[in-house]
């Protein structure tokens, strides 16, 4: 079956992907993920698929598909770049991370490690996808967030509601530019029909630069809750979160440090290419 108009898209179940399948103006999808979701979208096909295993291509042989968004950790795609070209998929946009910069020079040798990780693999898909004649893009978003779903400003959400009030290290002075998840699925499709976006990489930043504190602040109204906030000296912050990282599973005593540090890129290539135009910073909260 020769499917041209579907997209594949590659770990959909993901917040980008979420977004993406709720998208009124989409075109039809093969949503690729290991835990396809129990009650999907409509004119969403699902394929339960582990990209590390490298027989995945084999539940595809009934399929041409020209067009792919990845949407996994990009470590995931990398390798599988001659399966997709086998496929048939000649135009590919994929996610990496702006954290290819931000943690590059990180004391955690963990997030030093991630960094590494992602610009290896960036220079992986950029070389097998020109070895194979894929047109490639890359998308680096910088915090994504969708409201209930994400492990930022979501869990953040979920601290203030247990609790009232949020600590921070310092004055949270460190500037922060969240994304939201649809403006990034939006983009991913304008990238794919973008000939001038092949062989290039953007940086995705969200429509609002904003401190740290400014950016609580933010969620506490999301929730319809007044501000309070806690300026700890950092090293009082670090101990409250020895204490409580058994809780907070993925966070790391960094987060802290990098909360009077700022993680700003620019959005003008993305503006002028992808007509990128994200959202202010204005989370909602059901109450
Ligand atoms: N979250 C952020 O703040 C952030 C910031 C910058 C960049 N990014 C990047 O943006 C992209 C999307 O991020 P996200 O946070 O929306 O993603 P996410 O929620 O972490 O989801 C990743 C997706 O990849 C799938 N996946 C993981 N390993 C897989 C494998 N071996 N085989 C098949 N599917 C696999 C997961 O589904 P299953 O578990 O069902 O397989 C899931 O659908 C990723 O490339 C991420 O690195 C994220």
């Amino acid at each position: 079956m020769i499917q041209d108009e579907a997209l594949l898209a590659l770990g959909a179940s993901s917040l980008i992907g979420g977004a993406l399948c709720a998208l009124p103006e989409r075109p039809p999808l093969i949503c690729v993920s290991r835990n396809p979701p129990t009650s999907p979208q409509s004119r969403a096909r699902w394929i339960r698929v582990d990209l590390t295993n490298p027989e995945w291509g084999a539940g595809f042989a009934d399929l041409r598909l020209r067009k792919a968004l990845a949407l996994a950790p990009i470590w995931t795609v990398a390798p599988v770049i001659d399966q997709l070209a086998d496929l048939g998929v000649e135009r590919l946009v994929s996610f990496s991370s702006t954290s290819r910069f931000t943690k590059a020079a990180s004391p955690d040798p963990a997030e030093r490690e991630v960094a590494d990780r992602l610009a290896r693999s960036e220079t992986r898909l950029i070389e097998s996808c020109e070895r194979r004649g894929v047109a490639w893009t890359l998308l680096r978003p910088t915090l994504i967030y969708l409201e209930g779903r994400d492990q930022n400003v979501t869990r953040l959400a979920g601290l203030i509601r247990r609790f009232g009030a949020l600590p921070l290290a310092g004055d949270g002075s460190g500037l922060r530019q969240p994304v939201h998840a649809e403006d990034l699925a939006t983009v991913a499709l304008t990238a794919l029909d973008t000939p001038a976006a092949a062989g290039r990489a953007y940086d995705l930043p969200g429509g609002e630069t904003l401190t740290y504190r400014a950016m609580v602040e933010r969620i506490f109204e999301g929730l319809g809750k007044r501000p309070r906030i806690l300026a700890l000296p950092p090293e009082l912050w670090r101990l409250g979160f020895s204490f409580a990282r058994p809780f907070l599973p993925g966070a790391s005593a960094q987060m802290g440090a990098r909360m009077e540090a700022d993680l700003t890129f620019d959005s003008k290539a993305a503006e002028a290419d992808l007509n990128w135009r994200a959202r202010p910073f204005r989370p909602r909260f059901p109450a």
